[in-house]
């Protein structure tokens, strides 16, 4: 356990580092074990150490970091992990071999969030190029390289964090609700989130309005997550279980929905915590603006739909047991996908870092983007 790190810093008065690479190219990575949030004694959080890449890629599976965007840093920082194991004899095509090895077991971790093979793919094309233009480099030059390319990752998922806030601040309806599921915020990436992040800003601008946060089962990201990263920052905020979305909505209390993405396809297609697309289906039926917030590095242009989305399935103890106790038969069968995904006809507008995309399509997301087509 060490000291809370919940600083105050000057504007959005949140700042949880979710991530954080201690020291040099021998260092480590830190993470908030999330999966023990919310902490019962107050003003402690409780972190863990990685030094190495298999414990990396269990924290990954576990949750203990989660999050789109937080996965792709860790990977990042992963690949400093990796290189420290390189014999300081290997020559430089067994050093990119090592790294494509490590790599493919921070890749198996989770198949969802695209930002983890973004990361991945990003850190391997820096190393091979790095060796490359300096054939003659030794392995802390490597080293040197890999983890600048990880903190240019992790700042720019700060500042890309920072212009989503600026650009949905205005989506925050004055003295309005609005409803998130699952946790999108600083917990899941390394600045103040994604979808809570036009909250944040509203919040700072002293604009007045309210949310309703999904608990989010099975694990309660909603809950354990995202109620009490709103409450610390003083937000006015109402926990509800999923299945209550609807008759709020009906009994117009919602004025807008906004969520996080794991990965969105080339036509606006995203995939997001399970319950995202019964969220985005009930938002139609009630004319309530349907809002999805991500940075650049969550978009899948490969895919040209979101019928291609690898899916993860998860233990279906999740679903049977809460905690130490059984809540369902023990030998039921489960069902446990852990995203689903939204169509792009039923999003009212994406926010990214670099603006807003009213009704996305293909044609729209590849110009934002400044995508030239295949
Ligand atoms: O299983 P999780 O907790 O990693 O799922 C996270 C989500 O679904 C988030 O909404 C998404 O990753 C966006 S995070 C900015």
């Amino acid at each position: 356990m060490f000291p809370c790190d919940f600083l105050c810093n000057d504007r959005a008065k949140v700042k949880i580092r979710t991530l954080e690479w201690i020291d040099d190219i021998d260092g480590f990575l830190r993470l908030i074990d999330q999966r023990v949030l919310p902490q019962v004694l107050p003003r402690r959080l409780v972190y863990l150490d990685c030094h190495d890449v298999p414990t990396l890629a269990e924290a990954i599976r576990k949750l203990a970091v989660r999050g789109a965007p937080a996965i792709g840093i860790a990977a990042g920082y992963g690949m400093c992990l990796a290189a420290q194991k390189i014999d300081k004899q290997a020559n430089l095509s067994d050093a990119l071999q090592i790294l494509r090895k490590q790599a493919d077991i921070l890749a198996s971790s989770r198949p969802t969030a695209v930002n983890l093979f973004w990361a991945l793919d990003r850190m391997m094309t820096c190393a091979s190029r790095f060796l490359a233009d300096n054939p003659g480099a030794c392995l802390v030059d490597v080293q040197k390289g890999l983890l600048s390319q990880a903190r240019s990752i992790h700042i720019e998922d700060q500042e890309m964090c920072r212009s989503i806030g600026e650009h949905g601040r205005r989506l925050i309806p004055e003295g309005g609700s609005v409803l998130t599921h699952c946790n999108a915020g600083a917990l899941a990436t390394g600045g103040i989130g994604t979808a809570l992040a036009p909250m944040y800003v509203a919040h700072e601008q002293g604009k007045r309005f309210h949310v309703y946060v999904d608990e989010t089962r099975p694990l309660l990201q909603g809950a354990r997550l995202t109620a009490w990263e709103l409450l610390q920052a003083g937000i006015d905020v109402t926990l509800i279980c999923d299945n209550m979305a609807g008759m709020l909505m009906k009994q117009r209390k919602i004025d807008a929905v906004i969520t996080g993405a794991d990965r969105i396809a080339a036509n606006g297609d995203t995939a997001n915590k399970i319950g995202t697309y019964s969220l985005s289906i009930l938002a139609a039926a009630h004319n309530v603006p349907f809002y999805i917030a991500a940075p650049s590095s969550t978009f899948d242009l490969k895919l040209a739909g979101g019928e291609k989305i690898p899916i993860e399935q998860r233990s279906p103890q999740e679903i049977t047991s809460f905690g130490d106790r059984l809540t369902a038969p023990e030998d039921i069968k489960v069902y446990n996908p852990a995203f689903d995904v939204v169509d792009a006809s039923k999003i009212t507008a994406i926010i990214t870092e670099k603006g807003i995309i009213e009704y996305p399509d293909t044609d729209k997301i590849a110009a934002h983007l400044g995508h030239k087509g295949q």
